[in-house]
């Protein structure tokens, strides 16, 4: 299927394996077996140079998807069919990132490890560890601090799928909006750790619903609403953990009018901090690249919140207008 137009240097796992930069290592193994997910470890380690790791995850095993993130897939294809698709993906980005926009650094990569081992944990029913979302919020936030919210969107959405991208995506818009609105520190940090952490409940939402391509139906939909209740019962016990957070991840869906859910909160009782997150949510999900259509541009995902009147803070809604349309 890839030869001619791909060298394929076949390896089993304990080969020794020789790899330069250049190429795609992929691998194929059963994500399920603890002992070849610590060969995969080891001999990552020594791969480091590696730049794109395609992981193979067979359709059944979907759930096995936020594993292979973790231990350090940039791409992940669910059956071989959409292994020639990716691979003509990837080739793509590398040809952009020579022509001098950026490429996935080692940074990139470890934000992304860090919202898959979060999701992998809950899925093998482990509690979730916040310092690790602390950590991965303070790195955003010093990358945005340094070199901006545009670039950090441009390379999240070239190199990141799916559920990590939106996470990484709102991280991003939020902390930007905090930056730009003179936040103090530590609101940045919590704003920014609740970005963070305010979908983990689709870590138990099945793929075949996350990653729907088209419309979901009303069953489907109601399974999907469960997310923020979810993402509340996984986070609520953890010592440590603020209200504030507690609050963004349950009341990100919630709006002014009392249309929104779980709650159907007025909006009274919906605090600031979850007013930016809902709005640098839905930019964040508008903005989206997607498999399956390009992404919306942000001037345009800015004029749908605008017409979110009744729903959305207007006045936040026209501060945040500096960052949605930065360039
Ligand atoms: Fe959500
Ligand atoms: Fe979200």
């Amino acid at each position: 299927m890839l030869e001619p137009h791909y060298h394929i240097i076949p390896r089993l796992l304990g080969d020794e394996i020789a790899f330069g930069a250049g190429g795609v290592l992929m691998v194929d193994a059963d994500l399920r077996e603890a002992a070849r997910v610590e060969q995969i470890k080891h001999a990552l380690s020594e791969l480091q140079a590696v730049n794109e790791k395609l992981f193979i995850v067979q359709k059944h095993l979907h759930h096995m998807v936020a594993q292979a993130y973790a231990l350090g897939a940039t791409s992940v294809v669910r059956c071989g069919r959409e292994i020639v698709p990716k691979l003509a993906q990837i080739e793509a980005a590398a040809r952009a990132s020579h022509d001098g926009s950026s490429s996935i650094t080692p940074e990139m990569a470890n934000y992304a490890k860090g919202f898959a081992s979060m999701f992998s944990a809950i899925q093998r029913g482990k509690p979730i560890n916040l310092s690790d979302a602390e950590n991965v919020t303070s790195q955003i936030i010093a990358n945005i601090a340094q070199d901006g919210l545009t670039a950090w969107l441009d390379s999240v959405r070239r190199y990141h799928e799916g559920t990590f991208q939106h996470c990484l995506l709102v991280t991003g818009v939020a902390v930007g909006f905090a930056l730009e609105t003179k936040f103090a520190e530590l609101d940045v940090k919590r704003l920014g750790v609740a970005a963070t952490l305010h979908d983990v409940g689709k870590a138990q939402i099945p793929l075949s619903i996350l990653d729907k391509p088209g419309r979901l139906d009303p069953s489907e939909d109601k399974i999907m609403k469960r997310h923020p209740v979810i993402g509340y019962e996984l986070l609520k016990d953890i010592p440590g953990i603020s209200p504030e957070v507690l609050d963004g991840v349950r009341h990100h869906h919630e709006y002014l009018d009392g249309s929104g859910y779980p709650d159907g909160l007025p909006a009274g009782q919906i605090t600031d901090l979850v007013r930016l997150l809902t709005i640098s949510d839905i930019f964040a999900a508008l903005i989206e690249s997607r498999p399956y259509r390009p992404s919306m541009s942000r001037q345009d995902a800015y004029k749908i919140l605008c017409d979110m009147e009744g729903k959305l803070e207007l006045p936040l809604v026209r501060a945040f207008r500096k960052v949605a349309l930065a360039a």
